[in-house]
Parts: structure tokens; C-alpha cells; sequence
């Protein structure tokens, strides 16, 4: 079948289709849908909601007409400098532009633009699979053209760039993080020549901001086997310009035949399980980086062999430095990332032990409401590649979540709030604000999380006066 005249119209049935047809018609101009939309529908993917629409005239003039003749008129925000409009129309973000002939100046993203044609347009798109159009004129509705072989290369599984990859990137440097998202999203091969590229041109990722690439990354980790991404990033040398913490974990280093295991592969098996697991971004964010503080804390002991000490503190000190320096949000989700690396090694301590009640109860305490997403880690976390090992870790993480569970149930220590409040220590001595109330409160916060007394008001009221006793406070009579 002659690629080129391949006819899809079952991908543009949505009526819209039908009415900026219609007014490209009208207007004479020659109007198609590319991109996404049109990768999407021959891969099987759920439709986006944005949709492209690429004319060989003036987009603005095309999307004011079109919105005209749209339900309730909807309204048209135009970008000029870019000659792109965009309206949001039945839960749809249409976009259209003019075809263009794009150069761009060596050190930024802002193209010169030229009014072009299709086949310009579609020169100046990032990979074969995205440069595809359906034409949207009454006489060809339906048309595909595919002037690369997109389709071949979607069934060969392959990101392949239209042009010379040399070209394609140095247009916009932001392309080589796209062509190992798709490999990771669709579990694609990059091309050779592309992948070659990008080896060549890492550094130029330097040019663009943060935020951009933080969108790639984070739908690299959110894809179903993030390793396959983080895998092409760090062998295109562009991981050790984003994220140096993480390509400072590799390799094996062995002295008086003691070795230890590369935590950077490691790193990569722990975020694809965590993949399996959730599909939380933050928790994924926390299996990348749960090791991060490995590479700063290598030392090697004779009588122990390789040591990581303090790992896990040094490591969340280093979340901070590495969402401020990508410019990621440093709120919540940071301080949960922290969290999570912070207590990361918690349950494996408590699993290899005799797991007491006591130990369990801080945990719960500890962690309050990441308690779940910190298991998750941990089950993740497990990696060895013996059976028996596997088991037994496996088999002990069993016991420490029944542990939980129970212990959970009977002491309610999760948002613990103490049964004596500060007022009533206050009023209890005729007191105001002062050190004592802080040290009691601790006091009989430790005596619960050690299970001396039970979360519970009467226990924790007498151990309250033991203790102020002990500190030279008496009672008032009430
Ligand atoms: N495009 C490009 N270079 C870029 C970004 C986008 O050539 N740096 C082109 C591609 O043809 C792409 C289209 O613009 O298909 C739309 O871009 P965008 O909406 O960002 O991506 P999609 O391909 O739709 O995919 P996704 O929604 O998954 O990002």
C-alpha cells in the first residue's frame, strides 16, 4: 500500500474535524491535523485533548473564522510573534499555526519564523512518528501524508529524526530529552545516527530552562519502565548535566577483594519496581534519589569492608540542593522526597532485627502519613538477585507491615497527639508558657512511643505529675 495516500478517516470522525475542513475550504487554505493526535490514533493510544492543526496560511485568521462558526463562539487566545492561536472548545485544546520554515539563532530557542509550506512544516518537526498529517480539505479528507515513513517507523518501534539529526537538535536542544521520553513512554528504539547525535550535542541541553526539562524527566519516571529512559539519559552524557548525584553512583570499586554493588543500576531496578507498585510521581522521585547521599559517604573500613554511613541524612540534604537547582517545586512534595530518603533504610533496620513494639511505634510516629509510600520503597528497594536472600527479605517485610498493622490498631500512634495537652500542664501547676511544659510533653511522648505507658489519658496524666514532680512542680488544688 502506497503509504502516502493512505486514507484514516475513522482517526478525525469527531466532528470538528468536519468543521475546520469546511472553513479551510471557504477560506482556500490547505489545513491539516499533525503531531500527536495523529501518532496517538495509529498506535492505539488514548486521543489527547490537544489537538494541532497546521494550515498552509494564516492559523490566526483560521481559528478566529473556525470559532465563529463553533457553539457558543468560544473565545481565541492568539500568540503573534508565534503565529499560533489556540481555543478551547468541548473539553478540546485546539491549536493551529501556519506552516513555517523555521531557522533558529545558535543560542536560544526563539525560531526566526518564515511562512512555508506542508512540507517545510513538517521538515522542521522533531521525529518521523510526530511529523505526520491528515488533511482536513473536503477533497482529500482523510489523506495521510507521511513524506518520512512515519508509519513504518512506528511499526518498526523507532525514533528516527525527519532530518539530519545534527539539525533537528541544534534547532531545539529540548528534542534529544523528547526522543528518549518517547523510547521510554513507548519503549521505542532511538535510531543510531539520532542516538549518535545526541552524544555528540549533550551539552547543548545547557540552553534550556529547567522547567522544560523537569516536564521530560518527569514523564520519563512516569512512564511504565522509567530504566529504559534514565538508561539512554545517562548513556547520552546528558545525565550527568541534570543530575551529576545520580551518575556519581556508578561503578563497582573493590579493595582486599571486597566490592560493593553499583548503586547506580540498582538505582534504576528500585525506581522500575516502585513503577510497578504506585503511580505516584513523588514516590518515584524518592526511588531515583533514595541513594543519592551513597557516592559523598563511600568509605572502605578493613574490618567491615565498604561502608555508606549516614547515607540517608546526607542524601535528603541533597534533595534540597538538586529541586532547587532543576528549579522544582521545594513545598510538599519536596519535603516528602526528603522524608522518604531520610527513612529510607528505617523498616530494612527494623526487618533485619527482632522487631519490638517499641521500634515499630516510632516508625509509625516517624513517618505518619508517607508510612505506606516508605514500604513501598522499601519492597522496591529489594534487589538481590538470590533467591533465598529475596525470600527472606520479602518474608521479614511481611512481618514488620502485620507489625504495623497491630500495632497501628491497638496504640493509634500515626497523627499522634498527646493525651495531655499543654494547657492542662499549665493549669495543672498554675504555670505559663515554659521549658517544663516542653520536656514533660516529650516525657510522655517517649514513655508512649517505648510502650512504658499506653496512649491514654489516666497513664499519661499520673506520669505527668511523677515527672513534674521530679522537677520540682507540685499540683494546685483545683
Ligand atoms: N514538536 C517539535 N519539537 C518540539 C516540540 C514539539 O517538533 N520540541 C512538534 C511535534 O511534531 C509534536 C508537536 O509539535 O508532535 C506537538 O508537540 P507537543 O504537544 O509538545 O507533543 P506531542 O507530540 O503532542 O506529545 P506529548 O503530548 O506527549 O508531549
Amino acid at each position: 500500500m502506497n503509504q502516502k495516500h493512505l486514507h484514516i478517516r475513522e482517526a478525525i470522525s469527531h466532528p470538528i474535524f468536519k468543521q475546520v475542513g469546511d472553513i479551510a475550504d471557504a477560506l482556500s487554505v490547505e489545513c491539516y491535523v499533525v503531531g500527536g493526535f495523529v501518532r496517538d490514533y495509529l498506535l492505539r493510544r488514548s486521543l489527547p485533548s490537544d489537538i494541532d492543526f497546521v494550515t498552509v496560511g494564516s492559523g490566526i485568521q483560521l481559528a478566529k473564522e473556525v470559532a465563529k462558526n463553533l457553539k457558543g463562539e468560544p473565545k481565541v487566545s492568539t500568540f503573534k510573534t508565534y503565529g499560533t492561536a489556540m481555543i478551547k472548545y468541548d473539553g478540546l485544546d485546539l491549536e493551529f499555526v501556519g506552516a513555517r520554515k523555521e531557522s533558529y539563532q545558535r543560542n536560544s530557542r526563539n525560531p526566526i519564523v518564515e511562512d512555508g509550506s506542508l512540507e517545510d512544516d513538517q521538515n522542521r518537526r522533531d521525529f518521523t512518528i510526530n511529523a505526520m498529517a491528515i488533511c482536513l480539505n473536503k477533497d482529500r479528507f482523510g489523506e495521510l501524508v507521511d513524506p518520512f515513513g512515519g508509519v513504518s517507523d512506528l511499526n518498526a518501534k523507532c525514533i528516527r529524526t525527519p532530518l539530519d539529526p545534527d539539525i533537528t537538535f541544534s534547532d531545539d536542544p529540548l528534542r534529544m530529552m523528547r526522543a528518549i521520553r518517547f523510547a521510554s513512554q513507548l519503549n521505542f528504539e532511538i535510531d543510531l545516527p539520532t542516538l549518535e547525535s545526541i552524544k555528540r550535542q549533550c551539552e547543548r541541553i545547557d540552553i534550556i530552562t529547567k522547567e522544560r526539562i523537569v516536564v521530560e524527566l518527569n514523564k520519563i519516571l512516569l512512564s511504565d519502565r522509567p530504566s529504559i529512559g534514565l538508561g539512554l539519559l545517562k548513556d547520552t552524557g546528558l545525565l550527568k548535566r541534570l543530575i551529576p548525584e545520580l551518575t556519581a553512583l556508578e561503578g563497582i570499586e573493590e579493595i582486599e577483594g571486597k566490592k560493593h554493588k553499583d548503586n547506580f543500576w540498582h538505582t534504576l531496578e528500585v525506581v522500575d519496581n516502585m513503577a510497578q507498585l504506585s503511580s505516584d510521581l513523588w514516590l518515584r522521585w524518592a526511588a531515583l534519589l533514595h541513594d543519592i547521599g551513597k557516592a559523598p559517604t563511600k568509605r572502605f573500613d578493613k574490618k567491615i569492608g565498604w561502608t555508606f554511613h549516614g547515607h540517608e541524612f546526607v542524601g535528603s540534604k541533597m534533595v534540597y540542593r538538586l529541586f532547587r537547582r532543576l528549579k522544582m517545586t521545594l513545598g510538599d512534595p519536596m519535603k516528602r522526597v526528603q522524608k522518604l530518603v531520610l527513612m529510607s533504610s528505617r523498616p530494612i533496620v527494623i526487618s533485619e532485627d527482632y522487631v519490638t513494639d517499641s521500634a515499630v511505634r516510632r516508625l509509625i510516629f516517624d513517618a505518619g502519613e508517607d508510612l505506606e509510600g516508605l514500604m513501598t520503597l522499601c519492597v522496591s528497594d529489594i534487589t538481590t538477585k538470590n533467591p533465598r536472600k529475596q525470600d527472606r527479605y520479602k518474608r521479614n517485610f511481611e512481618i514488620v507491615k502485620e507489625k504495623i498493622k497491630e500495632v497501628e490498631e491497638r496504640d493509634r500512634v500515626r497523627n499522634f497527639q498527646p493525651p495531655v495537652s499543654g494547657e492542662l500542664i499549665m493549669k495543672t501547676f498554675d504555670i505559663g508558657p515554659s521549658r517544663e511544659i516542653g520536656l514533660l510533653k516529650e516525657a510522655l511522648k517517649e514513655a508512649i512511643l517505648e510502650g512504658e505507658i499506653p496512649n491514654e489519658f489516666e497513664a499519661a496524666y499520673k506520669l505527668m505529675i511523677k515527672k513534674a514532680e521530679e522537677l520540682g512542680l507540685k499540683p494546685v488544688k483545683q
